[in-house]
């Protein structure tokens, strides 16, 4: 089981706040691959834990997000809004069907949590990130 999520430059926003949010989330789901790898008594509470976490902060950060798009009157915002709220719910899904025990099945829900992020990040928010900062540019 590889561990295979990094922060990377090219990820920045730049946008501070929110490449902190970013790199918070990706050491969360950091942490969810330790409790797959690591020691099984302690698997069930651990990966709970984290996966508790993780689904408070993802919340925390998409309102943050979605206020951000909103103040600034992004055209494209309703479509962000979906994906995060299709993420939520994915994840809730998925946090219920892991059940107790498997770290494998709990490795497939972490190689799922850091590819959809990864590729949001590089993507819908670098989409919101470039209308934001060119309309500042122009004092539009
Ligand atoms: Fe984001
Ligand atoms: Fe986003």
């Amino acid at each position: 089981m590889l561990n295979l999520f990094k922060w990377e430059d090219s990820l920045s926003t730049g946008f501070e706040d929110v490449d902190l949010q970013h790199k918070k989330l990706i050491s969360i789901i950091d942490d969810v691959y330790s409790c797959v790898t690591g020691p099984k008594e302690s698997y069930s509470l651990s990966i709970s834990k984290d996966l508790k976490r993780l689904t408070d902060y993802t919340q925390y950060h998409f309102s943050e997000e979605e206020a951000l798009m909103r103040r600034n009157s992004f055209p494209r915002y309703e479509g962000h809004k979906k994906e995060h709220d299709g993420f939520i719910a994915r994840v809730a899904s998925q946090v219920k069907a892991l059940g107790d025990g498997n770290p494998d099945d709990g490795y497939q829900l972490y190689r799922f949590l850091g590819s959809w992020l990864l590729a949001h990040i590089a993507k819908s928010d670098h989409e919101w990130a470039s209308y934001i900062s060119g309309k500042n540019k122009t004092g539009a």
